[in-house]
């Protein structure tokens, strides 16, 4: 198999009705997590893992985000002027980061839809990555790379795979299988499932390594939780011919999507910085007196 992950897609058309008001004009992956949108932060995973194109799904109302990793003639010029070396640098760096495309998704039908709608940009003979937005992972080796090796070691597709308590498996889709080493050969996955059926607790995190034949997939499959065309369904199909791994990732989740998940991002992230780290550790205490 060549490099998987030369190609990634990354979904962002969304409504993010889980953060109105903020998204009513404001793509909800441009939300800052300290002063970073968080879809920066996911390009920047699959850079660092070798991606060289992103197809961003961009639906109405989500142009910010292709502004973002644009070159910004009037900024840069006045960061220069002004002599903001550092800050030049740093928005100069975005625009440069990737190639990005971006692809149409009409209408918010649901992920398995938008990933369909990258076909015409991934094409039908490679392999590529998938990025959600929502799932920040912040480890070492990038998680969308620990999948694309597993994938190139197995031949199979990969899906990211994060224990969570038993009363918190109807908010994911769940997978269940074997264990393959630390993975697992998937051989049952669903969305959503009502509380008390799920498989196990093994929750599917928003990073795919998928083959080409995904899309021929998606496009027979029905709506479904939801009334969504969801990626689970297409996954379902790869698992049942044993063609999907679930990877346990090393590595820290934040949900971005969810509000509480939201604000430990923005606390995590910030305390990574050396400039901010004392004074929030302070700011916390008092207030948690
Ligand atoms: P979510 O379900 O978390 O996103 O989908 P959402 O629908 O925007 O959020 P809520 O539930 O209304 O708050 C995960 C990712 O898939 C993208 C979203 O943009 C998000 O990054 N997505 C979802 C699409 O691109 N198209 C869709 O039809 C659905």
């Amino acid at each position: 198999m060549k490099h998987p992950l030369r190609k990634v897609v990354v979904p962002a058309a969304g409504l993010g009705t889980r953060f109105l008001p903020a998204t009513k004009a404001v793509p909800k992956e441009m939300l800052p997590i300290v002063d970073v949108p968080a879809i920066q932060l996911i390009v920047e995973e699959a850079v660092r893992a070798g991606a060289q194109q992103v197809i961003l799904v961009s639906g109405r109302g989500k142009s910010a985000i292709e502004d973002h990793f644009d070159h910004s003639y009037e900024l840069e010029d006045t960061l220069q002027r002004t002599k903001k070396k550092e800050l030049f640098e740093q928005v100069r760096r975005i625009s440069e980061m990737a190639r990005l495309v971006s692809v149409r998704q009409k209408e918010p039908l649901g992920l398995g839809h938008a990933v369909l709608a990258a076909k015409p940009a991934v094409g039908t003979d490679e392999w590529f990555g998938v990025l959600l937005g929502d799932d920040l992972i912040d480890s070492e080796e990038p998680a969308i790379g620990q999948l694309a090796r597993v994938s190139m070691q197995t031949g199979k597709a990969a899906v990211a795979l994060m224990p969570v308590p038993d009363d918190q498996t109807q908010l994911y889709g769940v997978a269940a299988g074997p264990a393959v080493g630390a993975n697992i050969q998937v051989e049952k996955i669903v969305e959503k499932p009502a509380r008390g059926s799920a498989p196990s607790n093994l929750a599917v995190i928003g990073r795919y390594l998928l083959p080409p034949d995904v899309f021929e997939i998606l496009e027979k499959v029905k709506p479904g939780a939801g009334g969504e065309i969801q990626l689970t369904d297409a996954l379902a199909v790869l698992a049942k011919q044993g063609r999907l791994i679930g990877v346990r990732f090393s590595g820290e989740r934040h949900d971005a999507g969810d509000r509480l998940g939201y604000l430990q991002a923005n606390i995590a992230y910030a305390l990574k910085r050396p400039e901010l780290r004392d004074p929030l550790r302070a700011y916390m205490r008092k207030v948690l007196q």
